[in-house]
């Protein structure tokens, strides 16, 4: 039998907790051994809520106190270099969130901090893992509907994300926040990387909401071209309310091919008449999503215990990042951005200085 996985979760937060959850529950072969938040409040109930008793106030901490194969990053992006290159020097392999990072300089600091030394890199794209999306990935793949000519992905998020999520300077807004999973999906998808996009986006509930960060969006739509010639669009609202959608289209040569669907749980219920027939719609990500975050933990732990190459790496996390920096040039300029006009890791990035 492998060797257990010892993990340190850094971050108690939204998915600070989820992972910890999932390890606990559905991954038998990981262990969280050290919980890390400067929060003392989020760190003590993330904590006692998952039995986690090796609780610390910093990376540094933990690494001195506590033994470990691997961590889980969930904290805020513009924490994430930092605390993977402080890992990855310290021989731990590495999961985490997505947005990779805040920039390419970032992102290829941290794959060759940690890809560099050997160690594992897998970021958390979890659409790769839900079943749905890899059934759809392997009949694209396998030619169903022929070569890929379009794509439409959306995801819309019910509620405003942490204060730090709104503002482009700490997180590059909603594209980054939410449409991350969109940019790496449809690249997936399509066999093809993007080759230039064009993004408008539009405020209308920020005032109520308080979100009062300079250029804040709720509302957003890319139009991408890929290298293939293929043509891409990708919706976002965040906060839309009404629940958590995430649903794809995709036309091919041949056919067309839907993934996810409005309609949510399947439980259907019946008390009035007139109403008729109520079927619930996902309220949230973490039950949207539930089985793919489950596998893509599980998967993490199968590397580390295997040495395997993760299925979702460094480079599709970069891949992600540029998008987001040519989608928000875009926004910014009103124009349509080639990525190769953000490619490079020294362009100094506006709206970051
Ligand atoms: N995969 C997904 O579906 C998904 C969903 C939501 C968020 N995310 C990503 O997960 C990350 C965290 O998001 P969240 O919603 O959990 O945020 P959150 O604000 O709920 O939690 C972040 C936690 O990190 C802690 N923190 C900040 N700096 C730290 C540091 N240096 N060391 C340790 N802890 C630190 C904060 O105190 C906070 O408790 C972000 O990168 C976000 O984009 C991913």
């Amino acid at each position: 039998m492998s060797k257990k996985v010892r993990i340190c979760m850094i971050g108690a937060g939204r998915v600070g907790k989820l992972h910890s959850g999932t390890l606990k529950r559905y991954v038998p072969d990981g262990e969280v051994v050290a919980l890390v938040d400067p929060a003392e409040a989020v760190l003590n109930e993330t904590g006692e809520q998952f039995g986690i008793d090796g609780r610390f106030p910093s990376l540094e901490d933990a690494l001195e106190k506590a033994e470990f194969d691997a961590v889980i990053i969930t904290t805020p992006t513009f924490t994430h270099k930092q605390l993977a290159m402080l890992a990855a020097a310290e021989g731990k392999h590495v999961f985490m969130e997505k947005p990779m990072a805040m920039n390419l300089q970032e992102c290829d600091d941290i794959i060759a901090a940690v890809e560099g030394r050997g160690l594992l890199l897998q970021l958390g794209f979890m659409r790769r893992f839900d079943p749905e999306f890899v059934a759809a990935a392997e009949r694209i793949f396998a030619g169903e509907i022929g070569e890929p000519t379009l794509i439409k992905s959306l995801t819309h998020g019910p509620g405003l994300p942490p204060a730090w999520a709104n503002d482009i300077r700490t997180s590059n807004g909603m594209l980054a926040e939410v449409n991350s999973h969109d940019l790496d999906c449809i690249r997936w998808l399509m066999g093809s990387n993007p080759e230039r996009i064009y993004v408008e986006a539009a405020n209308f509930k920020g005032e109520e909401r308080g979100a009062h960060a300079e250029h804040f969006y709720d509302n957003m739509f890319a139009t991408l071209k890929f290298e293939s010639g293929a043509l891409g669009n990708i919706s976002g609202v965040c906060p839309c309310d009404y629940g958590y959608d995430a649903r794809v289209e995709i036309i091919g040569k041949k056919g067309i091919m839907q993934i996810g669907s409005m309609q949510g749980m399947d439980v259907i219920v019946c008390t009035n008449r007139d109403q008729g027939l109520i079927t619930p719609i996902y309220k949230r990500w973490p039950e949207r999503f539930a089985w793919a975050y489950i596998h893509e933990i599980q998967h993490f732990v199968e590397c580390v215990q295997t040495g395997n190459k993760p299925r979702v790496t460094g480079e599709d996390g970069r891949w992600a990042v540029a998008g987001v920096l040519a989608g928000t040039k875009s926004m910014l300029e009103g124009r349509p951005v080639r990525l190769e006009e953000v490619m490079d890791p020294a362009w100094p990035v506006p709206w970051q200085q």
